[in-house]
C-alpha cells in the first residue's frame, strides 16, 4: 500500500514511512511519472486557512483515493469545506507514526467496518403514498418483535416528518450526523440519535437544508456505520434525490411503496425498473398502501405495470392513520389489519416471524380484485 503526500514538511512523510506505510510525492513533484492508483491522498493543511489547490489536482489524478488531512486544529470552516470535498478523515497533531498509521489503514481499509445489520431502504412512487407511514411502522415492529435495535434515518433533508410520526422532537438531525461523519465511532449514534419510546433510535430530518446537496460518498459512509452498529435500520428515502437513490449499496431490500393510483402506478413501475437494473431484482420489492378494493385497477395489474409481484398490501384506515399521527404513536402498536400489515412486512423483512402469504384468506381473501 502506498499514499500521496502534499505537504512541504518531509517530517510527515518520515512519520508515514515510521508506520510502514510508502509515502510517495504526486506525479508531478517527481520525475518518475505517474503513480499506480494510491490508496490515500495525506493532505497537509497546518497553517493553511484552506483546502490546497494541489489536493484537487490529486483528486482529479487519483480518483478512487480516499483523502486524509493532517491539521493542527479543527478550524470550522477548513472543516465544513473538507466535508464537501468528501474529505474521510482528519488527522490532528501531535502527529506520531503509531496515531498516523492506525487513521490511515483504517480509511484504507474500506474505513467502513463490516456491516453486521440488515438495511431496509423505502422509496415512495409519488409523494404522499405513504412511505414515512410504512418506514416509521415497518422500523415499530422490527424493534418490538426482535427486541432489538432498530435505527430509522429520515432522509427527507428539511422535508422530514418521521420524528411526528414517533412523537419526538429530535434535538440533531441527520444533516449532523452527516456533518460529522467523519468522526463516527461507537460513542456517535449515541450522542446524535433521539430515542423513542417505541424503542427505535431515530435519526431525524431537519429544518435546515444542506448547502450543495447531500455528498454520496459521506451518506453512504453514514449507512454503513448504522448497519455496523444496529441489528436493523430502516431508511425513508425521497424519491426525488437521485444521490440518495445511489447509495444505497448496502441496502438488504429496497422496497418501493406505491398505491393504487394511475400516477404513483406509473411512478412505480419506472423507479422499480430503474432500482431492480440498479440494485439486482433479488433486492428490489414493492409494497401497495391504502389498498382500495373498490379501485377500478386490480391488484393484477399493478402487478403488470411493476413488472413483478406486490409483496405486501397495506389497508387504507384513515382514521387510525390520523389518530396514531395526532398521538405521535405508530399504528403498528394498536391492533387490527393495519398493525398486521405491518407485523407482516417486518417479519419479512426481518425474517422475524416467517408467514406465508396468505391464498385465500387475510387482506387477500377480504380483498375482491376484480374490476367492478
Ligand atoms: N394505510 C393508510 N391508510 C390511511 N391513511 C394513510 C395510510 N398510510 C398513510 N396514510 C396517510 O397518508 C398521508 C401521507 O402519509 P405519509 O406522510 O406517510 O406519506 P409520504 O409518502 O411519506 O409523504 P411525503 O411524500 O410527504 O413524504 C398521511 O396523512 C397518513 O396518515
Ligand atoms: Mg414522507
Amino acid at each position: 500500500m502506498h499514499v500521496v503526500v502534499l505537504s512541504s514538511d518531509p517530517r510527515l512523510d518520515e512519520t508515514i514511512r515510521a508506520a510502514g506505510i510508502s509515502a510517495l510525492r504526486p506525479a508531478g513533484e517527481t520525475r518518475g511519472g505517474a503513480h499506480p492508483q494510491p490508496a490515500a491522498i495525506i493532505a497537509d493543511v497546518r497553517g493553511l486557512a484552506q483546502l490546497p489547490a494541489a489536493l484537487f489536482a490529486a483528486r482529479k489524478e487519483y480518483p478512487s483515493a480516499s483523502v486524509i488531512l493532517v491539521a493542527s486544529t479543527l478550524d470550522p470552516r477548513l472543516m465544513l469545506e473538507a466535508m464537501r470535498a468528501g474529505v474521510s478523515e482528519c488527522i490532528q497533531e501531535p502527529l506520531n507514526p503509531e496515531t498516523l498509521g492506525q487513521a490511515i489503514r483504517k480509511v484504507v481499509s474500506g474505513a467502513q467496518p463490516a456491516a453486521t445489520g440488515q438495511v431496509f431502504a423505502f422509496i415512495g412512487a409519488k409523494g404522499g403514498v405513504g412511505t414515512t407511514t410504512v418506514s416509521v411502522n415497518t422500523a415499530a415492529m422490527l424493534a418490538r418483535a426482535g427486541k432489538t435495535d432498530v435505527l430509522l434515518i429520515d432522509l427527507n433533508i428539511g422535508l422530514g416528518d418521521a420524528a411526528l410520526l414517533l412523537g419526538v422532537e429530535p434535538r440533531f438531525s441527520v444533516i449532523d450526523a452527516l456533518e460529522n461523519v467523519h468522526r463516527v465511532d461507537e460513542s456517535f449514534f449515541g450522542s446524535v440519535v433521539e430515542k423513542t419510546k417505541v424503542g427505535i433510535d431515530l435519526l431525524g430530518s431537519s429544518d435546515r437544508m444542506i448547502a450543495g446537496g447531500i455528498d454520496p460518498q459521506r451518506l453512504r459512509r453514514l449507512i454503513e456505520f448504522a448497519a455496523a452498529r444496529y441489528r436493523y435500520t430502516v431508511l425513508d428515502v425521497p424519491r426525488s434525490d437521485v444521490t440518495m437513490l445511489d447509495t444505497l449499496e448496502v441496502a438488504s431490500t429496497v422496497t418501493v411503496v406505491t398505491t393504487q393510483e394511475l400516477p404513483s402506478l406509473r411512478s412505480a413501475g419506472r423507479l422499480a425498473h430503474m432500482l431492480r437494473t440498479r440494485y439486482g431484482a433479488a433486492r428490489v420489492m414493492a409494497v401497495m398502501n391504502r389498498v382500495d378494493r373498490r379501485s377500478e385497477i386490480s391488484l393484477a395489474d399493478v402487478e403488470r405495470v411493476i413488472g413483478d409481484s406486490v409483496k405486501h398490501l397495506i389497508p387504507s384506515d384513515y382514521r387510525m392513520a390520523l389518530q396514531a399521527v395526532n398521538v405521535g404513536r405508530p399504528v403498528a402498536l394498536e391492533t387490527g389489519a393495519l398493525a398486521d400489515s405491518f407485523r407482516s412486512l417486518a417479519g419479512d423483512l426481518g425474517g422475524i416471524v416467517k408467514q406465508k402469504r396468505p391464498a385465500s384468506s387475510g387482506v387477500f381473501g377480504r380483498l375482491a380484485f376484480r374490476r367492478a
